[in-house]
């Protein structure tokens, strides 16, 4: 079994580091007294984290922090409410794409008899899977781990390990699009189109391309070196999307209904991030959409 320092040493590439980030963000949400969901596994990949998690919670990216706010709490409460009603509606079949340190196989209610597939790139699996088996992970959840390329074709993979066409699906894409080249983002939608059966359904997080241009990132570049993990991380960011998710899944079969961020920091009583404020010149906008194929 590894130890948490083995694991702290199966370092991820920068777009897999980059799921740490959403992790750091569960682990201090879950201390809450007002909590919108309870993740305990996430405080333990951070603390296996080690340098990578420090990158991102370093004093030069307070201010992009600062105006993400609670994005990652909201859009985690909200997709996890998304997946237990597609599971409670008759999917039987959970796909998470790009799961990074996702851990809703273990900590989600599902219904008997789901399955649920996680697909992500082999460091990213290396390094939870060590930090799961140190701490236990529950064994009564069907989960598997599929590696694959997002930008490329994944389905035969998924195929591979147990995925059945012929079953409802649940689709979860959070905090992936803005990773993926136009090309790419296409060949995504259409390769989940082709695996869904009636009634599948499907959730998506999708960031426009103001995101870079917020008042408060661009505070953050200029105060950040030419080689800080800021930079880095803006290079990742494509947002090459050129039909939104929303746009696209409509005119394929899918019914898509869209929330925004300010709407659903509304719902849960919290403030609306100041990098999606609308009344801010220059805001961004996320897209958090839950679609359900015809
Ligand atoms: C910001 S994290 C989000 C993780 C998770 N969905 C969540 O919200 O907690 C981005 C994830 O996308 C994965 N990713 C990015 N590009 C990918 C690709 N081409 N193929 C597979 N996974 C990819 C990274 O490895 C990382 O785990």
């Amino acid at each position: 079994m590894a130890t948490s320092e083995e694991a702290s040493n199966s370092a991820m590439t920068l777009v897999g580091a980059t799921a740490l980030a959403v992790a750091a963000a569960r682990a201090t949400e879950t201390m809450r007294d007002d909590r919108l969901f309870e993740d305990l596994l996430a405080g333990q990949f951070v603390l296996a984290g080690g340098d990578q998690v420090l990158d991102w919670l370093s004093e030069r990216t307070r201010l992009l922090r600062l105006g993400t706010g609670d994005l990652f709490a909201l859009r985690t409460r909200f997709f996890d409410d998304f997946l237990l009603n597609a599971t409670g509606a008759g999917c039987t079949q959970v796909v998470i794409l790009a799961a990074g340190l996702d851990t809703r196989a273990y900590r989600l209610p599902w219904p008997a008899d789901v399955r649920v597939f996680e697909i992500d790139r082999s460091d990213v699996f290396t390094f939870k899977d060590s930090v799961l088996s140190t701490h236990g992970a529950p064994q009564d959840c069907d989960r598997r781990a599929v590696v694959a390329d997002l930008r490329g074709q994944w389905a035969d993979s998924l195929l591979d390990a147990g995925f059945d066409p012929h079953l409802p699906t649940a689709w979860l894409v959070e905090g992936l699009v803005m990773y993926l080249p136009e090309n790419d983002c296409d060949r995504l939608w259409a390769q989940i189109a082709d695996l869904s059966a009636a009634d599948s359904q499907l959730g998506v997080e999708y960031s426009t391309r103001q995101m870079l241009d917020t008042p408060l990132t661009q505070q953050s570049m200029l105060a950040a070196d030419s080689d800080d993990v800021l930079h880095a991380l803006a290079d990742l960011w494509l947002n090459e999307c050129e039909l939104p998710p929303g746009e696209w899944l409509a005119s394929h079969g899918w019914q898509a209904q869209i929330c925004e961020i300010p709407e659903l920091a509304r719902r849960f009583d919290r403030p609306v991030p100041a990098a999606y404020d609308p009344t801010v010149q220059g805001h961004a906008r996320v897209e958090l959409i839950a679609a359900t194929r015809k």
